[in-house]
């Protein structure tokens, strides 16, 4: 055998991601908001879920206009989430554990309230000026061409003392780094290189596929496809605005700074149809980000035909050497359970964590909380404010996590800073935990099969041609090869014919239902599919 055959896996392809939204995690100081050392104090119950990775959204100092995407010093901790000291002891805890942290990286944009930013406005001829994005009026007034913020209006702000308009994508008090600076770019290699000596495992880079606009700022087309319940955002093509050449330049500059320090690993938000997606990953001989982040299974009808397509398409888009991910959930993205109702949810589970592929899970859907309701009064997200009437909230999908049914679900000693899910006394950590046949135990249950089935991580993925609202594929590896059935209706269906079983097989084993234990033991494999029922087999 050659040793390249022999070459395991790097991390990160096998591995699980765990998304944690600081702010809701676990709150140790009683403020009602989440912090490092709350994090550190949950760490044994990530272990025992059985994740193998931690991303953290933002805890940079932060005037939290948009609650940490707007990085005040890229180089220091929050006050509010703790410390740097703080944080090197949360990442020695995570590392005992033989757990991996990754940060959250805001290369498009700073706060407003950055050192850099306020020398840049400062004055037009401040050393800074053009490490943000500044240009006159156009020509008969009014902001320099016609981009759209992604949460609403111009994506210009006009400064009076300098009489130029600058950038931003979001909100105004997110200005758009220039990243065609090469003092800037320099800048923000520094910072990636501060966290990578302090120990971290790698980066989640948020949008990355803003990071460049086109040189000469041209308008973005109209969208002929826009309906009024669609984001303002979306009104324009963001042909000029995003995905650019040079962007893929810095991305593979990105990567070349992480395979120095190796082991290490970049996750690129990067939100594109699979063409354009798939160049993310680069080339073998220029690398850019490991894992161009797809979101497809948020974004898809939840319907077995559809996702087949979908998956094949995804596949199929990938280069050689390109290795696939999936996620259902995020801070930004209604809540899976909410969407696709609770039965559903635990298929989501099992889907997310046998398909090929990195999976990343989100705090909270292990859980299954749905629908939170926020009162208007107590909405914060900047988004929901700013467009409230096409129901993009994303304050529901951010609520604390509820740990058991004490005060305020073991999650802070005062009211949060959101509100918890409604049903928290009974859908918590503790009480889910105690219940075998739970959507944490599901949870538990998968990622300890994943663990121990290569077939499940690393497997091939083969899809199978199957019933009305069932969708199958097999997995395998080496002599392993496990079948997977997922019944997305509510009607009883036949099993798919796989039709790479031998004729005299025996019965299926069922290695997991997500029905629970009695579901679990043998059946024909010309047997049914309970209503919303996923099984592994083998
Ligand atoms: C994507 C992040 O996930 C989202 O929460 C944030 O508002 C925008 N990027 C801007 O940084
Ligand atoms: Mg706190």
């Amino acid at each position: 055998m050659d040793c390249q055959s022999q070459k395991s896996p790097p991390w990160w392809e096998t591995g699980v991601i765990y998304q944690i939204y600081p702010r809701s995690f676990q709150d140790s100081d009683g403020d009602g908001v989440g912090d490092l050392a709350g994090i550190e104090s949950r760490l044994d119950y990530l272990v025992d879920l059985g994740v193998d990775a931690i991303w953290l959204s933002p805890i940079f100092p932060s005037p939290m206009a948009d609650f940490g995407y707007d990085v005040a010093d890229y180089c220091d901790i929050d006050p509010m989430f703790g410390d740097l000291a703080g944080f090197d002891r949360l990442l020695e805890a995570v590392h005992t554990r033989g757990l991996k942290l990754l940060l959250d990286f805001v290369p498009n944009h700073t706060s407003d309230q950055h050192p850099w930013f306020i020398e840049s406005r400062a004055s037009r001829e401040n050393p800074k000026r053009d490490w943000y994005i500044w240009r006159d009026p156009a020509p008969g007034g009014g902001p320099p061409n016609n981009w759209i913020s992604d949460f609403g209006g111009s994506s210009w702000e006009w400064d009076a003392m300098t009489g130029q308009y600058y950038l931003h994508a979001f909100l105004k008090e997110q200005p758009d780094l220039n990243w065609r600076h090469p003092e800037l770019r320099e800048a923000m290699m520094g910072v990636l290189r501060f966290w990578f000596d302090r120990g971290v495992d790698g980066f989640r880079m948020d949008v990355l596929w803003h990071i460049i606009k086109d040189a000469a700022l041209r308008d973005n087309p109209i969208n002929p496809d826009w309906t009024p319940n669609r984001t303002q955002r979306d009104r324009l093509i963001q042909l000029h605005s995003t995905d650019q050449p040079a962007a893929h330049e810095i991305a593979a500059e990105f990567r070349a700074l992480a395979d120095h320090y190796g082991d290490r690993v970049l996750i690129g938000e990067i939100s594109l149809p699979n063409d354009r997606l798939a160049r993310w990953y680069g080339t073998p001989d220029r690398p850019q980000v490991h894992v161009p982040v797809n979101f497809h299974l948020i974004e898809h009808a939840w319907n077995a035909e559809s996702l087949r397509h979908m998956i094949a398409d995804y596949e199929a888009s990938l280069p050689a050497f390109g290795w696939p991910n999936w996620v259902v959930g995020s801070h930004d993205a209604k809540r899976i359970a909410a969407r696709v109702g609770e039965a559903q949810a635990r298929v989501a589970a099992m889907l997310l964590l046998t398909l090929r592929g990195t999976p990343t899970m989100y705090q909270g859907d292990e859980i299954g909380i749905g629908e939170v309701p926020i009162p208007r009064d107590r909405v914060r997200d900047p988004q929901d404010l700013r467009q409230p009437d096409i129901g993009i909230g994303r304050d529901r999908s951010r609520t604390p996590m509820p740990w058991d049914d004490s005060d305020y679900a073991g999650f802070s000693k005062v009211d949060p800073w959101l509100p918890l899910n409604e049903d928290w006394p009974i859908r918590n950590v503790t009480t889910q935990h105690q219940d075998c046949n739970s959507l944490l135990s599901l949870y538990r249950t998968l990622l300890s099969l994943r663990r121990r089935h290569a077939a499940l991580s690393i497997g091939a993925l083969v899809l199978v041609d199957s019933a009305e609202d069932v969708l199958a594929f097999e997995r395998h590896h080496d002599d392993e090869r496990l079948r997977i059935a997922l019944n997305l209706g509510n009607h009883a269906r036949p099993l798919p014919r796989f039709a790479s079983l031998p004729t005299d097989a025996h019965p299926a084993e069922v290695l997991c239902s997500t029905l629970g234990e009695p579901h679990s033991a043998f059946r024909p494999w010309d047997g049914v599919l309970a209503p919303n029922e996923g099984l592994i087999m083998r």
